[in-house]
């Protein structure tokens, strides 16, 4: 296998990169079972910090464990519903399609082992949050690897972490990094859904990245 990739391979990765969404509408097709062992491959060959591979994943497929996971979002989210003041946001808050875990064909909990190698993992002592870093760079090879093969992944946030990690049966040490729907989608909107629905606008490149220090203008690299 050659160790450069053609124009044309280049312009495939970035186009996944742009086209992947966040899924929570799925259209209800199975997820087959060889695409499904591919994203978890893709899962696995993220990097990670002293290659402690920290990640577990727990396929969800007990409905009854499911609802309870449903139950948590739906507790959590009309509590951050309360907690938004302007009557607006909140109206538009609530019209928020924010999880599709009861419809999605495929529910999987990502975790992060904290203490997998204890007590000496290479280069995490000095940022001891690059596990969960590393758990998450799993979850976007997942999320990328997803979008390759037509397949969605919504990320639920809208929990209460405890909760569900007792829910899971979770050892201590253990921590729910992500909880993911995953299924084909109604479609790929072309723009982040909470974009299209006004919620919030993709932030200009040019003004996130600096150059030296903290607020000062790159100058180096011209950004569109
Ligand atoms: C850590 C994390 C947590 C998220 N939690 C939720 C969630 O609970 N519900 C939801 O609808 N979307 C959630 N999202 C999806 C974001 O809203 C979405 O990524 C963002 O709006 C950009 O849209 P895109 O992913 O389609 O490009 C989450 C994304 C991340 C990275």
């Amino acid at each position: 296998m050659s160790d450069t990739f053609s124009k044309a391979e280049q312009e495939v990765v970035y186009r996944v990169i742009r086209a992947r969404r966040d899924i929570r509408h799925f259209s209800g097709q199975s997820v087959p079972e060889d695409a499904l062992i591919r994203i978890l491959e893709a899962a696995h060959h993220a990097p990670s910090v002293g290659f402690m591979q920290p990640w577990n994943f727990i396929m969800v497929s007990s409905r009854e464990i499911r609802q309870k996971i449903k139950d948590s979002f739906e507790e959590m989210n009309a509590d951050q519903l309360r907690k938004l003041s302007k009557d607006e946001r909140k109206e538009l808050y609530s019209r928020l399609k924010l999880e599709g875990i009861m419809e999605a064909p495929v529910n999987m909990a990502v975790t992060c082992d904290r203490n997998r190698d204890a007590p000496f993992v290479l280069g995490r002592g000095p940022m001891p949050e690059t596990d969960l870093f590393s758990t998450c760079l799993a979850i976007q090879n997942m999320w990328l690897a997803a979008r390759a093969e037509g397949i969605g992944i919504g990320w639920v946030s809208i929990l209460n972490r405890s909760r569900v990690e007792e829910i899971l049966g979770l050892p201590s040490g253990v921590r729910l990094v992500a909880y993911l729907c995953i299924g084909y989608p109604v479609e790929f909107r072309k723009k982040p859904m909470l974009e299209e629905l006004g919620w919030k606008s993709r932030e200009q490149l040019k003004s996130l990245v600096f150059e030296n220090q903290w607020g000062q203008e790159l100058t180096s690299v011209k950004l569109e």
